[in-house]
């Protein structure tokens, strides 16, 4: 019998549109990329993590195999496993088999792409308790109140906390520490730092996938909001600035112009941008250090061979002695 509990949050259209109302009032312009994912930008995510060009997918995927059964040593069985941002199907199915949790709470703002994966899911670990819970993670993040207890583990792959500037992946770090609590954890995805022409690939892709994602996100403003974006008058733009240490992705103006949304005009020059996502880098190092200040202690570690991309099993440090890495060391 399949256990699938839906609890709707969703983040509303006035929500999108002020966002991009004010990302576009100000110089240089942004739009924040949680707004890529509409069913579209959903599939084109899912197509830009097959292309050669990029790496972090196929290599994570690659880790997590690899390690399956040392990663479920270090957590145990009949935890409650929680994945803002859920949907990466191929990846929690790897955790599912080795650490066969008690119930798993996926988290995505995007409806449908929640509701096939849950389903999805729902049907292969009948086993299951799956309380899916359709939220907006980087604003709140709660558990459904149908969820069980247990030793919550939170998973965050892919890499996605490269999305947030360094002080807010701390907060949502730290909103992750307050989820899961003294003693839960959290087994994350980072991508490395590593050569610049490898970065500059994957986010520009021979194929032009990740150009017509990030130009999707104004095929959906026009859409959802009304606006006149002439889609033929953008260029996506992405480069790796090495000392911020992150990708950016832009979407450049062929030529000067004039966009109107909600009866109000908004003027961009040939060659002004709008910033649309940062992807940060983190050495294994640098990311250590930044949970840390979310209140996390390392466990582990793996990284791939190329050492292109790291996987962490990190824990929200406690005081009790029980609760520590070594608390079996003899005292002397
Ligand atoms: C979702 N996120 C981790 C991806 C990344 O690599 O930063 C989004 C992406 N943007 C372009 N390609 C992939």
């Amino acid at each position: 019998m399949t256990d699938i509990q839906f609890h709707d949050l969703h983040s509303s259209r006035d929500e999108f549109s002020n966002d991009v109302i004010a990302g576009l009032s100000q110089r240089p312009a942004t739009i924040p990329p949680k707004y890529f994912y509409d069913t579209r930008g959903s599939r084109l995510f899912d197509a830009i993590t097959e292309l050669p060009e990029y790496y972090p997918t196929r290599t994570e995927i690659g880790i997590l195999t690899d390690n399956a059964a040392e990663i479920a040593r270090h957590i145990g069985t009949g935890s409650l496993l929680v994945e803002p941002g859920g949907g990466s199907c191929a990846k929690i199915r790897i955790l599912l088999e080795g650490l066969h949790p008690k119930a798993y709470v996926p988290m995505d703002i995007s409806r449908d792409h929640l509701r096939v994966a849950a389903q999805e899911l729902a049907v292969a670990y009948p086993w299951l308790e799956i309380h899916a819970s359709c939220t907006d993670y980087s604003r709140e993040m709660r558990l459904p109140p149908s969820a069980p207890n247990g030793t919550r583990v939170a998973f965050f792959p892919g890499s996605s906390i490269g999305n947030f500037d360094p002080a807010h992946a701390i907060d949502f770090l730290t909103a992750i520490a307050e989820l899961v609590g003294p003693a839960g954890y959290l087994l994350i995805g980072v991508d490395l730092k590593k050569e610049s022409s490898i970065l500059q690939a994957a986010y520009d892709d021979a194929a032009g996938v990740t150009a017509r994602f990030n130009l999707n996100l104004l095929t959906r403003i026009n859409r959802e909001l009304g606006s006149n974006f002439d889609l033929g008058g953008w260029q996506h733009k992405a480069f790796y600035d090495a000392t911020q240490g992150r990708i950016e992705m832009h979407l450049m103006s062929r030529y000067g112009q004039r966009v109107t949304l909600n009866h109000r005009d908004y003027l961009f020059a040939e060659g002004e941008t709008i910033h649309t996502e940062n992807s940060y880098k983190y050495t294994t190092d640098e990311f250590i250090a930044l949970a840390a200040q979310a209140g996390f202690q390392p466990q582990a570690l793996w990284c791939d061979d190329e050492q292109l991309f790291s996987v962490h099993l990190l824990r929200v440090q406690t005081n009790s002695p029980e609760d520590s890495p070594n608390h079996n060391a003899a005292i002397p």
